[in-house]
C-alpha cells in the first residue's frame, strides 16, 4: 500500500465534504481553505485531513511518505474537459499567415485549419500518433492537470476517426489520469463532401457510430457547429443517433456567431455548450435553470485575437461555468491551465476563486467526476497539486507565465 502524508500546508484548497456538484452565480465565489493543514492519502485515496494541531493520529510510519508542504498550497488536481490533445503536427506556419493579416475563418476556407491537421493525422500511424499524445499528456500533468477529456476531429474518414478514438482509447488504459473521449467527426466537411454536406453525415451517423458504439470508442458526441462549418439542423441530426448510442453531448458553439446551437444543445440535454465567445439574449434564457454547463477556453481567445466570453453576464444570470484550455495545434496550443487561470482573471474578471472553482469542482462536473475529482474530500480518488512556496493562492493567476505547480501527484 502507497501513503502519503503531507504536512504543514499553507493552505488546503477546495476542501470539505458535503460540497456541491457545481457552483453558479454568487457561490462561485465560494472556496473553502483549511490553514496550516495535513492531508493523508492511501492508494490515491484522500483519507484524512484537518488542522495540523490535529495530526497525531499517525501509527503505521511503514512505508510512509512525509511530504513537507510549508510555504505551500495544496489543492484538486485540475481537471481538462476540452482538449483536442491527440493531433500529428504543429500549424505555426497558420500563426504566422495570421501575423501578416489573415483570419483563422480565412485560412479554413483556403483549405488550411482542421484540413490541414485532417491531411497529416491520416498519413501517420496510430503507434507515433499514440506516443506523441503521450508525451503531451506528460507535459499537460506537469501543468497540474489530473483529468483530461480529448475529442477526435483530424481523422474527417472513417478509417481516420477510428484511428484517433482508438488511440484516445490506448492513453484511456495507459494513462494513470482519468480520460475521457469525445468524437467529433462533425468538426469540418472534408474536401471530397463540399458540396454534399448530406454525404458526410450520412457516413458519421450510419458508418462511424455503429462502429464507434461496437468498440465502445466513445463518451461523449460533439460538433462544430457555427457558420461555414455544422448548421443547427446538421448538429441536430449528428447529436441524435450520438444519443441514440447513449453519447451525451458536449458541443462547439458561439466561437464566431451566435446562430442557436445553444438552444438546441440544451434541448438535446447536452453536459456542456463550449466556447462561447459570442453570446445572444436567447442563449442566456435557453441556459438557465437546465443542467447544461458553458464551458469557456479563453486561451483560444488569447491566440486567435478574437472576443473572450462574457464570464461576468454568465455568472450575473446563475449559469455556471467550467473553464478548459481547448488545447490544439490550430486555435490553441497551450494546455497551460494556470495560463486561463490568469486570462480568466485578467481579461474576463473572475475572481481567482471563481476561477478556481471553473477548473476544479465545475471542471470535473463538465465530464462527468463529480464524485472522484474537483474538491479535496475524504474517499475521493482526485490526484492532487502541489505548489511551489507562494505568498498567496491568487499569486498563482496574477503571476502569469510562472511555473507555479512543483508536484502533481497521481496514486
Ligand atoms: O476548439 N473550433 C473548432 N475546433 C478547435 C480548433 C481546431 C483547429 O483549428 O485545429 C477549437 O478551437
Ligand atoms: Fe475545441
Amino acid at each position: 500500500m502507497s501513503k502519503i502524508l503531507i504536512k504543514n500546508i499553507k493552505g488546503l484548497v477546495q476542501c470539505g465534504e458535503n460540497l456541491p456538484k457545481i457552483r453558479k452565480g454568487d457561490e462561485m465565489k465560494e472556496l473553502p481553505i483549511l490553514e496550516n493543514a495535513f492531508l493523508a492519502i492511501e492508494d490515491g485515496v484522500i483519507v484524512s485531513y484537518g488542522k495540523m494541531k490535529e495530526c497525531s493520529g499517525v501509527t503505521d510510519w511503514r512505508d510512509l511518505e512525509v511530504i513537507d508542504a510549508e510555504g505551500k498550497f495544496v489543492l484538486p488536481a485540475f481537471c481538462d474537459s476540452h482538449t483536442h490533445t491527440v493531433f500529428a503536427k504543429s500549424r505555426e506556419e497558420e500563426f504566422v499567415h495570421r501575423i501578416n493579416g489573415l483570419s483563422y475563418e480565412d485560412i479554413a476556407s483556403n483549405g488550411g485549419g482542421i484540413l490541414n491537421s485532417a491531411a497529416r493525422l491520416q498519413e501517420m500511424s496510430e503507434d507515433e500518433l499514440f506516443n506523441s499524445s503521450m508525451k503531451r499528456i506528460d507535459q499537460l500533468k506537469s501543468y497540474g492537470t489530473g483529468a483530461l477529456e480529448i475529442k477526435s476531429g483530424y481523422g474527417l474518414t472513417i478509417e481516420s476517426e477510428l484511428k484517433m478514438l482508438r488511440v484516445i482509447k490506448r492513453l484511456k488504459a495507459e494513462s494513470d489520469i482519468i480520460i475521457k473521449s469525445t468524437f467529433l467527426g462533425a468538426h469540418a466537411y472534408p474536401l471530397k463532401f463540399k458540396e454534399n454536406h448530406k454525404g458526410y453525415i450520412d457516413q458519421i451517423i450510419n458508418e462511424m457510430l455503429p462502429k464507434i458504439n461496437q468498440e465502445g470508442l466513445a463518451d461523449y458526441i460533439d460538433v462544430f457547429c457555427e457558420r461555414n462549418y455544422f448548421s443547427v439542423d446538421d448538429m441536430s441530426q449528428i447529436l441524435d443517433a450520438g444519443i441514440n448510442y447513449g453519447l451525451r453531448p458536449k458541443v462547439h458553439v458561439n466561437q464566431f456567431s451566435s446562430i442557436g446551437g445553444v438552444r438546441k444543445a440544451v434541448e438535446k440535454n447536452a453536459l456542456s455548450v463550449d466556447h462561447m465567445e459570442e453570446i445572444s439574449n436567447d442563449d442566456i434564457c435557453a441556459l438557465q435553470g437546465t443542467s447544461t454547463i458553458v464551458t469557456i477556453l479563453p486561451s483560444c481567445s488569447y491566440f486567435l485575437s478574437i472576443p473572450y466570453s462574457n464570464a461576468r453576464r454568465l455568472i450575473q444570470n446563475d449559469i455556471p461555468i467550467a473553464l478548459a484550455s481547448d488545447f490544439n495545434p490550430g486555435s490553441t496550443p497551450s494546455g497551460n491551465l494556470s495560463f486561463v487561470w490568469s486570462l480568466a482573471c485578467i481579461k474576463m474578471k473572475m475572481t481567482p476563486e471563481e476561477a478556481l472553482n471553473a477548473l476544479t469542482l465545475n471542471a470535473a462536473y463538465a465530464m462527468d467526476l463529480p464524485d472522484t475529482h474537483g474538491t479535496i474530500s475524504i474517499g475521493k480518488k482526485t490526484p492532487i497539486i502541489i505548489t511551489k512556496k507562494i505568498p498567496s493562492l491568487a499569486y498563482i493567476p496574477y503571476s502569469f507565465g510562472e511555473q507555479n505547480i512543483e508536484r502533481l501527484i497521481v496514486k
